[in-house]
């Protein structure tokens, strides 16, 4: 009998690939160090059962249409904007992500980096490395408190109520913008949910919690980001193209809000090199789900998804 094929487009942890070797199917892995492009993968991936894809791989229409033996695409990622899931459902290709199991590894680098703004702490290293400090001083690098503040989540889902649920912790009013009501945030911490405007209006942290799609594409634009206070600092650790980033630069150059933490960005890998020169921002090369833990759960997740698409069971976590 003919070995199922799976080919996945990075080395992710081991747990996973072996539970895919383990159930008796052929794994291939590209293995060098950059990502794969488009011409290689339809050549190694087209007559795979399944694929396992990083959310660096865009899987457009064209790939698609070539990968006629595929029945699972396991996108090793909670977010899927980098997959036309539309045309892979026309195609009858299941499209499957890792929620949850990234939840709390993400919330905690979003208060990493709500921390790091807050406490100025990329000027205080600096400061330090560069041998420049000459001792405790009342005013050296005076940053914000998180008592007391309104934090505006963006975002109510599953990482959106982990991060208000630790901002709570801090003494946080937390208020939301959403599609829906989340009743539990509501109840557990007594959050409102507000119009968009208010929430950029009266939030002192705002922190993005939305997948990318249309209806998110620039949702944070320069008319929004005008509306922030002087003091606030904004986060982002979902997509960069929520964003206008262009804006949100020259808003800082200007000093026009405190800081701002980005895990993510526009044109990722590439960085807006005048971000680069600012002091008032902490970066971060995209590393919301990089603890052992998330992705070791992302790499058993992924796994079970293409086992249970080829053993004909229900993906665990479809997407389309
Ligand atoms: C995801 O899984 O979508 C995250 O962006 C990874 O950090």
């Amino acid at each position: 009998m003919d070995r199922k094929k799976v080919f996945i487009t990075s080395q992710i942890p081991e747990i996973g690939i072996n539970l895919l070797i383990e159930k008796g199917y052929s794994v291939e892995i590209y293995n060098k160090n950059q990502s794969i492009n488009k011409k290689e993968l339809i050549r190694r991936a087209k007559d795979c059962d399944a694929v396992v894809t990083l959310l660096s791989d865009k899987i457009d229409k064209e790939i698609l249409e070539k990968f006629n033996n595929v029945k699972v695409i396991a996108n090793y990622a909670a977010g899927y904007n980098n997959i036309d899931i539309n045309f892979a459902r026309e195609k009858g290709i299941i499209v499957t992500n890792t929620p949850d199991v990234l939840t709390d590894s993400t919330a905690d680098l979003t208060l990493a980096l709500i921390l790091a703004c807050a406490r100025r702490i990329p000027e205080g290293i600096d400061l330090v490395r560069k041998k420049q400090f000459k001792g405790w001083a009342p005013k050296l690098l005076l940053g914000m408190e998180l008592n007391n503040k309104t934090a505006g989540i963006i975002g109510m889902g599953r990482i959106g109520f982990a991060v208000a649920k630790r901002l709570k912790a801090f003494g946080c009013k937390i208020i939301y913008y959403s599609n829906r009501i989340n009743p539990e945030a509501e109840r557990n911490f007594n959050a409102k949910k507000v119009s968009l405007k208010n929430l950029m209006k009266n939030s002192d942290i705002i922190s993005i919690h939305v997948p990318l799609n249309e209806k998110s594409k620039n949702l944070i634009n320069s008319e929004m980001l005008d509306l922030l206070k002087k003091d606030s600092i904004i986060i982002n650790t979902a997509r960069g193209e929520v964003i206008d980033e262009d804006y949100l630069i020259k808003m800082l150059y200007e000093n026009k809000i405190f800081y701002a933490g980005f895990d993510v960005y526009q044109n990722e890998p590439r960085i807006n090199p005048q971000l680069l020169k600012l002091k008032n921002v902490v970066l971060l090369p995209h590393i919301g789900s990089a603890t052992k833990e998330a992705r070791d759960k992302m790499s058993i997740l992924v796994a079970k998804n293409v086992i249970a698409v080829l053993s004909g069971r229900k993906a665990l976590t479809p997407v389309n």
